[in-house]
């Protein structure tokens, strides 16, 4: 079976083709353009926690301000991170995986970027940047599809370049930015950094979406690309001069506790059916939680790192280990060492086969796996009485995680999808197959998990907390 989208959908779908890079994969793309030798660490690391930690009311919050296509750079790293784990399925999710974008200042300038929790970068076009293709031809700025025409220098007072330095992020399959380097005054939802390090774009080979201009990565210092002098041809890869990323330097500075937490919600089906339209898209909170109701249910685990080529463990994505799922016919399944990354750029959960074969079948009526797009599909009539406060039929499902049971609404099991060939409404579920159940594999708890926690990083400890939301 295919399944269609509309007019609207396909266009956002064509830009995703086109779509660039993070910073992620540069030092393993640099260093080795064939294999991404990204692995699991072993042993996995386990921290000394009974109860959750308290975390605070967040500072300052930001709202999700669009959705833009999860961007090919971004897929790519977490398909060789996946691929990696022996068997794990190359299934990678639906089409539809989005990543969120913010609005973010920068020298009194605005700009939509890209949250990425997978980098650490953050960089902006300079305005008159040279745009190219992939074969490294000169072409218009347009087509790039960065949303506005750069940044600018000269309209900053705040502004200071950092000489003889280079901004420079190049992949395997010939997408780069590169350009100088700076400072100015970065504000993200009230947060407001001095003297923040970022990247001026002078020359870029991007597939952007339209809609951002750029990208602010969440994640550690060492993922960070700025080199010494001024050629980025004289570059070498681990040649970094590392720097402290905008939370980084925030939590430095002192203006804010360590934790950011990620918060999506889950919006109506409407909403969910023309999803790039989605109004309701939740917060990025930085210092602590963001203003939402949550559950007395609450734990914190370490997050768990991978190996990159023979270098040392980085923290690339939230990973964390799972104990278990449980719903009507979990009992019997035996989940060894099974890993999930919270990921807010994948839709589903791809979980354990048994656990995905497992959890369809309990539907009622049961799901069906289809062939042509390796899916489980669900019957639509559930969606429509599951939004009316009637679950009946979706079994309930819920994700053990430090000990705690955190329940996934049934609304967010049952996913419009677009219709077929015929015209008919088509829903998946929630639960897919995410490869076999092996010691190692990991696995993805998408958005259908992430619309019913609050998740925040501790950047110092290096774990994350999830609390449970109330009903919504
Ligand atoms: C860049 O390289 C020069 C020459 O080796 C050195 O003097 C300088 O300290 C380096 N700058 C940074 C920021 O590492
Ligand atoms: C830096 O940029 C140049 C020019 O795009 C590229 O050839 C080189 O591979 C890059 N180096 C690194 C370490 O990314
Ligand atoms: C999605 O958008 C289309 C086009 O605007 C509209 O016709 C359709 O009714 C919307 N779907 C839902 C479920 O609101
Ligand atoms: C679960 O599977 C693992 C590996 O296949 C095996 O070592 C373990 O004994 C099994 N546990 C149970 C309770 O069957």
């Amino acid at each position: 079976m295919r399944l269609f989208r509309s007019p609207r959908y396909n266009m956002v779908l064509h830009f995703a083709l086109l779509v660039a890079l993070n910073g992620l994969l540069l030092a393993t793309a640099a260093a080795a353009p064939d294999t991404f030798n990204i692995r699991r660490v072993v042993p996995q690391r386990s921290i000394d926690i009974q109860n959750a930690q308290i975390i605070p009311q967040a500072s300052f919050v930001s709202s999700f301000s669009s959705k833009v296509p999860r961007r090919a750079a971004k897929k790519r790293a977490l398909l060789e991170l996946r691929r990696s784990a022996s068997k794990t399925s190359t299934i990678i999710g639906t089409d539809d995986n989005e990543e969120y974008a913010t609005s973010i200042t920068v020298g009194g300038q605005n700009f939509e970027v890209i949250d990425d929790t997978g980098s650490s970068d953050l960089f902006l076009p300079q305005v008159g940047f040279q745009c190219f293709s992939l074969s490294d031809a000169s072409v218009p700025e347009a087509d790039c599809f960065f949303c506005t025409a750069g940044f600018d220098p000269a309209k900053s007072r705040t502004f200071k370049p950092f000489n003889n330095m280079n901004f420079n992020i190049t992949f395997a399959d010939q997408e780069f930015l590169t350009g100088g380097v700076g400072f100015d005054t970065v504000s993200i939802g009230g947060l407001s950094v001095a003297q923040q390090e970022f990247g001026v774009v002078t020359k870029a080979a991007w597939n952007g979406d339209g809609v951002t201009s750029g990208l602010v990565g969440f994640a550690f210092p060492g993922l960070t690309s700025v080199f010494n002098g001024s050629n980025p041809d004289l570059d070498v890869p681990g040649g970094q001069v590392v720097y402290q990323p905008f939370f980084f330097k925030a939590v430095e500075d002192e203006l804010v506790q360590p934790f950011f937490s990620v918060t999506l919600d889950r919006g109506s089906v409407a909403a969910r059916t023309n999803s790039t339209l989605d109004p309701h898209l939740g917060f990025l909170a930085l210092g602590g939680i963001p203003p939402v109701a949550v559950t007395g249910t609450s734990a914190t685990v370490p997050i768990q790192g991978f190996s990159i080529s023979s270098g040392a463990s980085e923290l690339f994505f939230y990973d964390v280990d799972v104990d278990k799922y449980t719903f009507p016919g979990s009992a019997g399944i035996n989940l060894t060492g099974s890993s999930a990354i919270l990921d807010t750029g994948t839709t589903l959960n791809l979980l354990p086969t048994p656990v995905a074969n497992a959890y369809n079948a309990a539907f009622d009526p049961p799901g069906q796996l289809d062939p042509g797009s390796g899916l489980f599909l669900v019957d639509c009539s559930l969606l429509t009485k599951a939004t009316n406060g009637n679950s009946k039929g979706i079994p309930p499902f819920s994700v053990v995680i430090g000990g705690k049971v955190f329940q996934v609404d049934g609304r967010d099991n049952v996913l419009p999808a677009g219709t077929d060939e015929n015209g008919n409404e088509v829903c998946i579920s929630g639960v897919q197959d995410g490869g076999p159940a092996e010691d190692g594999n990991i696995f993805i708890l998408g958005d259908v998990f992430l619309h019913n926690v609050v998740s925040t990083f501790d950047v110092q400890r290096e774990t994350i907390t999830l609390h449970e939301r109330a009903k919504y």
